[in-house]
């Protein structure tokens, strides 16, 4: 990319990214404090001071040029002490300008909350704090089907059940829970991912049967896009998709040609350090919606 972020001012970018109109803004966090410090996912098992911040950097900046050709990246500045902040997609879930801010369900990541709220609350959103008692990894586990009328919720080992109950009240959505029985795909995001055009992109063996059954009622079969094993470890699920363009991490040939017959521009960016930690691209991006309609400026 012909930009290096690590010098750029992040109100500079908000300020552009204002002005500009309709394209979809994303909240990201440069990988300057990342590391893998504690394990609480399988994924971060044998990972401890493991992974390359200068690989991670590049990798980073690879995912940032990426999505800026097709949105408006916003930076939230890292914070000592908590290097998960990279994953901005588990700061919180946004709908129509209010922002329902994560309640973590490890001690590990808790200290993230009051950085994520301070910028949000300064960008002009509304904030909803959840419960301490009621866990919610915000859209990590939270995702819109595609028409919006839907929003799916997994739990089970981050997320807890009963979190969804303030989002249906708070919001008047329907909400959907899909249970996650494969300790490694622990978040729905790494299993699960809504796509434009009504598809959707999932590893069926990570949920429960009544939960499959949920998905599968939901998305008729042409419409669904099951992903192997191989495919799912690589956490090709995870992907950022913004109109015709999914960005995700290497896939196999044969996942490409699926997504390509079906007219998606894939684009594949190596995260191999951010696997360490259990994420991918799509942890590595928050959607925060279109320039003009957010935040709710009140
Ligand atoms: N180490 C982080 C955790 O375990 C990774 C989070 C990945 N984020 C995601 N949206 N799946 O919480």
């Amino acid at each position: 990319m012909s930009t290096s972020v690590t010098n750029l001012n992040p109100n500079a970018i908000n300020a552009v990214s204002i002005l500009s109109s309709a394209r979809p803004q994303l909240l990201m966090c440069a990988p300057h404090l990342y590391d893998v410090d504690y394990v609480i996912n399988p994924w971060m098992t044998g990972n401890v001071h493991n992974a390359s911040r200068d690989l991670a950097m590049k990798q980073w900046q690879n995912l940032y040029a990426a999505v800026s050709e097709v949105a408006d990246v916003l930076l939230v500045e890292p914070q000592p002490g908590s290097p998960d902040m990279v994953f901005t997609a588990n700061a919180g879930l946004l709908y129509n300008g209010e922002v329902a801010i994560s309640s973590f369900f490890h001690p590990e990541r808790q200290g993230e909350e009051p950085h994520f709220r301070r910028w949000f609350a300064e960008q002009g959103y509304k904030v909803l704090d959840v419960a301490r008692e009621t866990p919610f990894e915000g859209e990590g586990d939270a995702l819109f089907s595609e028409d919006g009328t839907r929003l799916w919720v997994g739990y089970g080992t981050r997320t807890l059940e009963s979190s969804h109950d303030l989002l249906r009240a708070a919001w008047g959505v329907e909400v959907v829970g899909l249970e996650l029985i494969d300790p490694r795909f622990y978040h729905l995001d790494t299993c699960f991912a809504p796509l434009v055009g009504g598809y959707v992109m999932y590893y069926p063996a990570a949920f429960g049967a009544d939960s499959l059954r949920e998905i599968e009622a939901f998305y008729p079969e042409d419409s669904r896009i099951v992903v192997e094993e191989a495919d799912a470890v690589r956490f090709a699920c995870n992907a950022v998709n913004i109109g015709s363009t999914i960005i995700l991490n290497r896939i196999s040939e044969e996942l490409l040609a699926r997504l390509s017959s079906l007219d998606f521009e894939v684009v594949q960016v190596e995260l191999s350090e951010f696997l360490r930690a259990g994420g991918a691209a799509k942890c590595l991006v928050m959607k925060l919606g279109k320039a003009l309609d957010a935040p709710r400026l009140t």
